[in-house]
């Protein structure tokens, strides 16, 4: 079936990682691959930033790491979510990293260690401000004594930013500050991490004291910036090129009503494409008020409402060829349409741009 295509470059992606890692004098990186690597293919993008060194990444469920391990990915994994009982034999058997956010977990692993005779290795987790998983900081001593207790293999120590993109950096520096105490507390008890990390897209931008021993990306690597507040010093390139066919053309008058609602009316004589690419496929419906695509290197008006599967496009007097893509958003060697523009004129962000690239979208990998 004709329809929507997202070249992933995957080229643009390595070329992303090795700025990101210039700019960070060769830290090492954690790319976060979750949600199909927000939406580009997790598989593909692993099995590409491996081969060019890249040594850890990150997913939000075991299931993904299972994926990632079973088709040949040998790097570090750690899982973001929740750690579940009914989880830690697959994380056992696929050798994967999961993490501890609450005294239940670290007694749920130790059970597990006795009983088998070995458990998965974990980092800890802290809730520094973003009050989603994580030790509570005035538990840290709790925490690390429990953890000196047993004989589990804890590798790393870490916490997220809830506002690292902002500027308005003062709530940041504020989790910083706790983390601080917290790695200071891990030291009076001897605990030696083999990685502490903290960093995130934003943070890399906007906090160079946060980045520790590893800084765990997604965004950025990508190719997008993860708001419009930070400094957009890194020169990255959206690796995703979102394109969909024009399948019918027709020449409608002044004055015919486009799409749901009627809403847009044409104002004179124009070509109308209908493009076979809809809400169902990603392109933000709310987009339309203010929308365009690119064609040939220039930019058309979007016609009415996005439909489920399809949408309309004012090619003017231009009569574009059946059968020919229009660029919705990344750059082809004509033109560039941002995932950020199109978040800034919806208030959304290019994350949920991003990641609602699925379903019926053929994905075509480019080195
Ligand atoms: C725990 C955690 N770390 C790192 C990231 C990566 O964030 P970003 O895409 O802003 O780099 C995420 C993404 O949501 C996350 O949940």
């Amino acid at each position: 079936m004709q329809g929507p295509v997202a070249v992933i470059h995957l080229d643009r992606l390595l070329k992303n990682y090795d700025l990101i890692k210039n700019h960070l004098n060769q830290k090492r990186i954690m790319v976060v691959v979750k949600a199909n690597a927000y939406g580009h293919g997790s598989l593909e993008c692993a099995k590409a930033l491996e081969k060019h060194g890249c040594d850890s990444f990150a997913v939000f469920s075991v299931e993904e790491g299972v994926e990632l391990r079973e088709n040949g990915i040998n790097s570090d994994i750690l899982v973001f979510s929740k750690m579940s009982n009914s989880s830690l034999d697959l994380s056992n058997k696929y050798e994967l990293i999961i993490n501890a956010s609450s005294l239940s977990d670290i007694n749920l692993l130790e059970r597990f260690r006795k009983k088998n005779g070995k458990s998965p290795e974990f980092h800890l987790k802290f809730d520094t401000g973003m009050t989603r998983l994580g030790f509570d900081p005035r538990d840290a001593q709790e925490v690390f004594e429990l953890v000196k207790n047993t004989k589990l293999s804890c590798q790393g120590l870490y916490s997220h930013f809830a506002t690292a993109d902002e500027g308005d950096l003062s709530y940041a520096f504020g989790q910083l500050s706790k983390f601080k105490k917290i790695i200071k507390i891990a030291g009076s008890f001897d605990l030696k991490f083999k990685t502490v990390h903290f960093s995130n897209s934003g943070a890399i931008l906007n906090i160079d004291q946060s980045e520790f021993d590893q800084v765990r990306v997604g965004m950025l690597v990508y190719g997008a910036f993860p708001s419009d507040e930070v400094p957009m010093d890194i020169p990255i390139l959206p690796v995703m090129e979102f394109r969909a066919p024009i399948v019918e053309v027709r020449s409608v008058n002044k004055g015919t009503h486009i799409s749901y609602g009627g809403v847009y009316t044409t104002e004179s004589k124009s070509n109308i494409g209908v493009i076979q690419c809809g809400f169902a496929d990603g392109i933000p419906r709310s987009w339309y008020s203010r929308g365009y695509v690119s064609y040939n290197g220039k930019k058309y008006k979007i016609a009415g409402r996005i439909c489920m599967d399809q949408f309309m496009v004012n090619f003017e007097n231009d009569l574009p060829e059946l059968g020919d893509e229009v660029l919705i958003f990344g750059s082809d060697k004509k033109d560039t349409i941002t995932m950020e523009t199109i978040a800034g004129n919806i208030d959304s962000t290019p994350y949920v741009i991003a990641t609602d690239i699925k379903g019926r979208t053929l994905r075509k990998y480019k080195n």
